[in-house]
């Protein structure tokens, strides 16, 4: 028996969307086990035994992002850095399986999918094991009453914290300006500082970025998107 109590967590987005292509519900029945970490999920791992990265990777840095969508970015990540080891998080399975489409079709080798919550992510993470954290067009939940359910909240900030190495890099991309002033707000409160010295650093996107389907989105509705980066302390 374990005696890690399961924490309640609430999770207010989508699961599910229109029903998954014949072609998409066999990437899930054939891909989605070999890339997922059994031991991120709490029936397998009730103890919460921290994943062993250097066996998942070989020993590459490992990268995480957190609610990848259709996972453009991620496969685009990997695809430029193959000395690198990316994990993604997505509770939305028609995402998981836009992104397995998109692996199939890249044929990298260097990605894992946990297809839930990065928070049982969080659980197994070692300490200070991850060099870089992407947190691209997180959801907006635009009325004041719900900004506690947004990721920039102590729930998600002080886990991310942890697993973060000292020096790692984390990435915030937000079309909301009212998201913009929580991140800026809550993010340095919990060890990381802005790497911004002017509005080019927040207005010109990173070198190495791909645009996601909701930038696009953001975009054609004529809202600017932010890049926002911080380091960790
Ligand atoms: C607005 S969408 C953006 C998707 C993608 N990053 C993009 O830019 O197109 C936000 C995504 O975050 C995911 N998400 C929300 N909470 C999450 C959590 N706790 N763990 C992992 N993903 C989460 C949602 O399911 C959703 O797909």
């Amino acid at each position: 028996m374990s005696d890690t109590e399961r924490p309640r967590r609430n999770f207010y987005g989508r699961l599910k969307g229109k029903s998954l292509k014949k072609s998409q519900k066999t990437y899930i029945d054939e891909d989605l086990d070999a890339l997922s970490p059994g031991a991120v999920d709490w029936d397998a791992n009730p103890d919460r035994t921290p994943l062993e990265l250097d066996t998942l990777f070989d020993g590459r840095k490992v990268w995480l992002e957190i609610g990848f969508g259709g996972g453009e970015h991620l496969v685009h990540q990997a695809g430029q850095n193959p000395d690198v080891g990316i994990i993604g998080c997505e509770p939305y399975i028609n995402g998981v399986a836009m992104l397995l489409g998109k692996i199939r079709r890249a044929g990298v080798d260097n990605l894992a999918i946990h297809p839930g919550d990065v928070r049982d992510m969080f659980d197994v993470l070692p300490e200070a094991s991850i060099d870089r954290a992407f947190l691209l067009y997180p959801d907006p939940w635009p009325k004041t009453r719900h900004h506690r359910r947004r990721f920039v909240t102590p729930e998600h900030l002080e886990p991310l914290a942890r697993v973060l190495k000292p020096g790692a890099i984390f990435r915030v991309a937000t079309d909301i300006e009212d998201y913009v002033r929580q991140t800026l707000e809550q993010v340095p409160q919990h060890g990381f500082d802005w790497l911004a010295e002017g509005p080019e650093d927040w207005r010109a996107p990173w070198d190495d970025w791909l645009s996601t389907r909701y930038e696009q989105k953001a975009l054609r509705e004529g809202r600017t998107p932010h890049y926002l980066t911080f380091r960790k302390r």
